[in-house]
């Protein structure tokens, strides 16, 4: 346990399925922290714009998405049931289809648009603006919180995260092949690295943590680690 940590904001970057909303969740929770799952926003406008038709195979009618955007309300939304934090968009839950392979298909097309971008890192930065907050992504150690006083860099080998994904998915009933996974993913870190705004690339003060043959248990260990080496606190 860690104990008698300052208000810290931690940001977590990283390639497509490494796991960093787990790792983040993980660390949430140890530090009775909030946390902030950047990637649900663009996936919600993601599927706003699919079920629009604001997006035509790999088109997207930035106009229409320009004069919706500011009428689509998103929201994390706590379940009274489970306790988790669930992605709402105008109001229905959309947790799990934004984790679908329609929307995943569609992301990097939607999140590399400026104006989506600059809507979406304002909201994050309100959200964040209070401190004790954990937030996962591609920019947040680069451009939404260039200040966190924790940033974290997180890759893997691209065929396990894959695979890791691959038992998620066929878990909850979707019956996708690994092969259209790995592409997806592969191609997701091209768009990524390579778009005109806020590309993902490693913060110069960012740890990387590969996390290719590590369990959750050893990701949160190395964590613990680094947090009581820089704030000089015990562990108990
Ligand atoms: O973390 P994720 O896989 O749920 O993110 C979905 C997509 O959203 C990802 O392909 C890139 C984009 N994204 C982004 O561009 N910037 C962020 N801060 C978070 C996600």
């Amino acid at each position: 346990m860690i104990s008698n940590l300052p208000a810290l904001v931690i940001a977590i970057d990283g390639h497509s399925s490494t796991g960093k909303s787990s790792f983040a969740k993980a660390i949430a929770k140890e530090l009775g922290y909030t946390y902030i799952d950047s990637g649900a926003m663009y996936r919600a406008i993601t599927l706003f714009a699919l079920r629009e038709k604001i997006i035509i195979g790999e088109h997207v009618d930035e106009e229409r998405l320009a004069e919706a955007i500011d009428l689509v309300m998103i929201s994390f939304v706590r379940n009274n049931e489970s306790g988790k934090i669930e992605m709402h968009l105008n109001l229905e839950n959309v947790e799990d289809e934004i984790r679908g392979i329609k929307v995943s298909e569609k992301v990097s097309v939607i999140s590399k648009i400026g104006f989506v971008r600059r809507k979406l890192v304002e909201y994050q930065r309100k959200m964040g603006e209070n401190s004790s907050v954990v937030m996962d992504g591609r920019d947040i150690g680069t451009v939404v919180f260039p200040n966190a006083d924790i940033k974290i860099f997180m890759t893997a080998d691209p065929l396990i995260r894959a695979e890791r994904r691959f038992k998620e998915l066929h878990e909850k009933g979707d019956n996708v092949s690994l092969q259209t996974i790995e592409h997806n993913i592969l191609e997701r870190d091209f768009i990524d690295q390579n778009r005109e705004e806020s590309p993902l690339c490693k913060a110069d003060d960012a740890l990387v943590l590969d996390n290719s043959y590590m369990t959750p248990e050893e990701q949160m260990v190395w964590f613990r680690n680094l947090v009581s080496g820089k704030y000089k606190l015990e562990l108990s």
